[in-house]
């Protein structure tokens, strides 16, 4: 008999309870293991509360909510300071008496959970999470695949009202110091144009692309995927970039600077206010939802491969997806290589360029 703890770290994303119903399922059925839900993180484990998770019990007549529900039932913190309290977290692991720990989040969580691992000697499993999809050592990671498809669906819905008042577009989306979010929603969505943190453009680049989708292809609207980390252009000497000035790369690790304003102001300077643009930041939307089915697929088998780990008594492993095989790596592989960034010379970016989707300057 073991038991066997199980959180939620980091921001949420669609697909976390599906991780929830797949290693209670797995637990319990093959088995016969205890699963406790740890709420809120390390702040449970700090505070010794769990929650018994039962197969039986959280399903309606035999409907199971987990499997669509976004977010997380066990609740999530998104604080820096954990380490600070490392002692009682330890002492609160101990109390509860864990044989094993699985833990889902993105890169920052992973990273704090593997140090407090390593002091108290847990028995730690990880599962990679996070919308921005910048967990290195894996193909997938859960809440991304719901993200691009909430962004597409609002591209889509974007695209009908641009062009029906012939505007420029504007949307800004997540993804922290990646543009892994943009460049697949902006191409799976039809952009026009893609700003990204991982390749630099300039104003005056993407202004005569706008210039040229007008004369050239007769083009009356346009729409423009901005990353929320995107720098500043290449020949913007001026200062509006949340206080740093032109391209300094350390805008981009900068986000919430409103990079979607700061284009719109620069497109309607370049076009002597010719232009008529919108700016729609997508915000908290792209982490809501309803998980996709590649989401739900992705947590389910994550979860059940968990448990197995746990069953082989192979720690300090994350699950990743690695060529259409689920696979373990070291954490301390993932922590070292995270955060992953876009390849500016990889095949998606390069593709969008031979498509005419502008991304910038040095592809
Ligand atoms: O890491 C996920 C993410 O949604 C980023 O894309 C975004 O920058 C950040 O979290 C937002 O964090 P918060 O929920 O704390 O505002």
């Amino acid at each position: 008999h073991k038991r066997i703890g199980i959180l939620t770290s980091g921001g949420d994303c669609p697909g976390l309870n599906c991780v929830i119903r797949s290693v209670v399922n797995h637990a319990k059925l093959t088995y016969d293991w205890e699963v406790l839900g740890i709420p809120y993180a390390t702040q449970g484990l700090l505070e010794r509360q769990t929650i018994p998770l039962n197969m039986h019990g959280w399903d309606l007549r035999g409907i199971d909510p987990l499997l669509n529900m976004g977010g997380t039932i066990l609740g999530s913190i998104n604080k820096g300071n954990t380490l600070a309290c490392a002692d009682e977290i330890l002492a609160g692991y101990q109390a509860l008496g864990l044989d094993a720990l699985i833990a889902i989040g993105g890169d920052g969580s992973l990273k704090i959970i593997h140090e407090l691992a390593t002091l108290g000697n847990w028995n730690l499993v990880a599962i990679p999470k996070t919308i921005d999809h910048d967990v290195a050592l894996t193909e997938r990671s859960i809440g991304f695949d719901t993200a691009v498809n909430t962004i597409v669906d609002a591209i889509n819905r974007l695209t009908f009202t641009a062009s029906s008042h012939d505007r420029v577009m504007i949307v800004e989306v997540m993804g922290r110091t990646a543009g892994h979010l943009a460049l697949h929603a902006g191409i799976a969505g039809g952009a026009d144009i893609i700003l990204i943190p991982e390749v630099a453009y300039t104003i005056q680049g993407l202004c005569d692309h706008l210039a040229q989708l007008r004369d050239r292809w007769h083009r009356k609207f346009a729409i423009v995927v901005v990353a929320e980390g995107a720098m500043a252009g290449l020949d913007d000497t001026g200062s509006y970039n949340c206080g740093l000035q032109g391209s300094d790369p350390a805008a981009a690790v900068t986000p919430k600077c409103g990079r979607g304003q700061y284009i719109a102001e620069k497109i309607a300077s370049c076009s002597h206010n010719l232009v008529d643009t919108r700016v729609s930041v997508l915000g908290h939307i792209q982490r809501g939802g309803i998980p996709s089915a590649l989401d739900r697929l992705t947590a389910t088998v994550f979860g059940k491969a968990a448990i197995d780990l746990i069953a082989q008594e192979k720690y300090d492993k994350m699950l990743a997806w690695q060529n259409g095989q689920v696979v373990n790596v070291p954490i301390q592989d993932v922590v070292d290589k995270s955060p992953s960034p876009v390849d500016p010379h990889g095949y998606l970016v390069q593709s969008a360029c031979a498509l005419g989707i502008y991304v910038g300057e040095q592809v």
